[in-house]
């Protein structure tokens, strides 16, 4: 979907922690209308966007192109309330995993704003320094303009994708929301066998971390497929056929994988109903 350009329209921001402060900051950069953040724990923020730290204090006169909810999940309930006179005019953007269209649409309703709009997306924390994957679901009552401007909001964080059943934002779940921790992961075993090989520490470190983010860089950058430049890295006899002749043992890496995203798409599921 093409985005539309120009500067991301004013937003309510409910939430700014980890991922919320990720998200403003891409924002930020990428030319924000005046908005305002709802966060207990911020103390100020860049003019001329407006802190408050309870939502009594959110400006009854203020017009939102669109909420974004960015609370932990087990705080909606209590924020939803707060918030729900807002989204009787703007559509709701929630990133909280786990938290379902219906479900959320059906809070709001509850709270004041019957007929709410609330799209759903999965980001993660790469969306810091503009190199999220963030996914997104809207129902079909969702506009095409809806869907455009929460696309518009979060390509400034990285890059977006639509999937068409709800159900799917599981799978995303496990493999890109959780997934940066898979990477970091093998960072960490790969400094600690190399320290296990004899390597100072400081070394062992600065090549895990190197050859993770340089691996990556060149992936994302070439755009050939992972499994080719896996091939290219490998000579016959070579050492590195030796090491992926024990990581790709069916028992191994591919089994250790795919247990790992089923575990989390079923955690995902489970959160969600
Ligand atoms: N972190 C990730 O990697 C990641 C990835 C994808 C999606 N997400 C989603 O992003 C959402 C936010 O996660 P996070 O890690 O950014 O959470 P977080 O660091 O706890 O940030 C949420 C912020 O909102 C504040 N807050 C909550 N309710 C409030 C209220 N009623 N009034 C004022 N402030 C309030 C919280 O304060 P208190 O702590 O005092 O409640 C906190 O400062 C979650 O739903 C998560 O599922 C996170």
């Amino acid at each position: 979907m093409t985005q539309p350009a120009g500067p991301i329209p004013p937003l309510l921001l409910v939430g700014c922690g980890q991922m919320g402060s990720a998200m403003l900051a891409g924002w930020l950069a990428d030319g924000l209308a005046p908005s305002v953040i709802l966060d207990r724990h911020r103390a100020d923020g860049p003019a001329p966007h407006r802190i408050v730290r309870q939502a009594a204090d959110l400006p009854d006169d203020f017009t939102p192109a669109l909420i974004v909810l960015a609370t932990k999940p087990q705080k909606a309930a209590a924020v939803i309330p707060d918030i729900a006179r807002f989204a009787r005019r703007a559509p709701v953007l929630s990133v909280m995993a786990g938290k379902t269209v219906g479900g959320l649409a059906a809070s709001l309703a509850d709270a004041g704003a019957p007929g709410a709009v609330v799209i759903r997306a999965m980001p993660n924390t790469p969306a810091a320094i503009g190199q999220g994957m963030t996914v997104c679901y809207a129902p079909p009552a969702a506009t095409e303009a809806e869907r455009a401007l929460c696309g518009r909001v979060l390509s400034a964080v990285g890059d977006t994708a639509w999937v068409e059943h709800e159900e799917q934002m599981d799978a995303v779940t496990a493999v890109s929301g959780s997934g940066p921790a898979y990477v970091f992961l093998l960072a960490e075993l790969m400094e600690q066998a190399a320290v296990a090989q004899g390597l100072p520490p400081d070394l062992a470190r600065r090549i895990a971390r190197r050859t993770v983010s340089g691996a990556g860089a060149l992936m994302e950058q070439s755009g050939v497929d992972a499994a080719e430049l896996r091939r290219r890295v490998t000579s016959p006899g070579g050492t590195t056929q030796q090491a992926l002749a024990v990581l790709m043992e069916p028992e191994a890496w591919p089994a250790a994988m795919d247990a790992a995203i089923r575990a989390a798409t079923l955690r995902a599921h489970e959160l969600a109903s």
